[in-house]
């Protein structure tokens, strides 16, 4: 083995890790929007997703299947053909204007760890799952493919219309896929599952650490709120008389904003705006916004939404509007398990390197696995603690401490009689 003079990582997994980043940087090609990235719930770019993906799966000797919901899913088999799985994946789809990492790197990081087992069989077969939709972008709600592996889409969300009145139903047979099949998309016999991410934040840079094992993911909620006023000539309506949406809403967000600030480890977003008619001389009679709220207590989180929604409606109804919303995400902080969370620590000092353990202010699809199977995450220092946008990066030595925990992992887990034998997920009532 030879070890490269800059880092101590064998060259082997620096390779591996640069292959991993050009992967990263491939997908990225694949995009609904000319320069830029971007990959909403089954839009065709996922398809070339899909089918790189499959090439790499394949040539490892892997089944690859896509399921109902879009989900890229693929089995490297165990030593037993009957062995039961650990599950490794993220998401394939992006935010509008996304970078190259958020999600795509967990996916090609499982597929490079089989890849670096060199043909080895392991006492359980590893599932890569390449999840259709974390995001949340095209229908409003996220973790739609996650829903579907683990037994949660609720049927009734299939009538969810996008922007243009597509349906989450009508977007997956346009897709080539049959909803009707959603129900066997669940996963069974599964021991665990893994995601690799990047940090999103600036935790892990501020330590110097390259890596960390999530403990926790915070709670969200997701709303649509609605302002009408009365649309009327911006030069002839005395300001006294106006009902302006806009401006109405425009106090909310301040509102927001304050609030967030007065609670320690709230974070609320307002990132959407959309002014009807939306023109110059006409005052806006109708504003939609989006909220977003985070705690890692759902009780502080539910007590700021509803102080938020009260101050939406004071501030209505002093300015004769009305308003109204809908609940898009209520998901509760959600812990990762301990076993793997311990296994994770301890596979990341195996790699030379100093563990930590933190909460996750970013959502992820192990949030939904976790409520059926035990599931952790591994998370990446994310340079200038930069996502959501196109300058997100990585460091090729903490992406190749990555692959070198990971296979440690693997090993931990291969040993561990704990996790064989342990909570082996059965398939719901359905
Ligand atoms: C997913 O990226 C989120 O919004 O947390
Ligand atoms: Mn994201
Ligand atoms: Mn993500």
């Amino acid at each position: 083995m030879t070890v490269s003079s800059h880092s101590l990582l064998p060259n082997a997994t620096l390779a591996a890790a640069q292959r991993a980043i050009d992967r990263c940087k491939l997908l990225a090609r694949f995009t609904e929007t000319p320069g830029k990235i971007q990959r909403t719930f089954l839009c065709d770019p996922i398809r070339h997703c899909h089918r790189e993906l499959a090439n790499w799966m394949r040539a490892l000797g892997a089944e690859v299947k896509i399921d109902a919901a879009g989900n890229f899913r693929a089995v490297y088999p165990g030593l037993a053909p009957d062995a039961h799985r650990l599950l490794i994946g993220s998401h394939l789809d992006t935010v509008p204007d996304a970078g190259e990492y958020d999600g795509a790197l967990g996916v090609v990081l499982a597929i490079a760890l089989i890849e670096e087992l060199n043909g080895k069989k392991l006492p359980f077969a590893v599932e890569v799952a390449g999840f259709s939709e974390e995001e949340g972008i095209r229908f409003g709600v996220p973790f739609i493919g996650s829903r579907a592996l683990t037994g949660t889409l609720d049927p009734d969300l299939l009538g969810r219309q996008d922007g243009n009145g597509v349906t989450i139903q009508q977007a997956i047979e346009a897709f080539g896929l049959d909803p009707n099949d959603i129900p066997a998309a669940i996963a069974h016999n599964v021991l665990g599952y893994i995601e690799f991410h990047i940090e999103q934040g600036p935790v892990l840079e501020t330590m110097n650490r390259p890596l960390a094992a999530v403990d926790a993911i915070v709670g969200q909620s997701r709303f649509e709120l609605i302002f009408r006023g009365a649309a009327n000539h911006a030069g002839t309506t005395p300001m006294i008389s106006r009902r302006d949406s806009l401006a109405g809403a425009a106090e909310w967000i301040t509102a927001v904003e304050r609030k967030a600030h007065s609670v320690a480890g709230l974070v609320a977003t307002v990132g959407s705006i959309h002014a009807t008619p939306g023109v110059t001389n006409v005052i806006a009679e109708e504003t939609r916004l989006s909220l977003d709220v985070r705690h890692a207590s759902n009780e502080l989180r539910t007590q700021a939404v509803e102080a938020l929604l009260g101050e939406a409606a004071c501030i209505a109804q002093s300015r004769g509007l009305q308003v109204l919303w809908n609940e898009r995400m209520n998901q509760p902080a959600v812990a990762m398990d301990p076993f793997l969370v311990v296994q994770i620590e301890k596979s990341i000092a195996d790699a030379g390197c100093a563990p930590h353990r933190m909460a996750s202010g970013a959502g992820h699809d192990a949030m939904i696995l976790a409520q059926r199977i035990p599931a952790a995450m591994i998370f990446l220092r994310s340079p200038g603690g930069i996502s959501h946008n196109p300058a997100e990066t990585v460091e090729i030595t903490d992406v190749a401490k990555a692959i070198d925990a990971g296979l440690r992992l693997l090993d931990r887990l291969a040993s561990s009689r704990e996790f064989l034998s342990g909570a082996v997920y059965k398939r719901p009532e359905v």
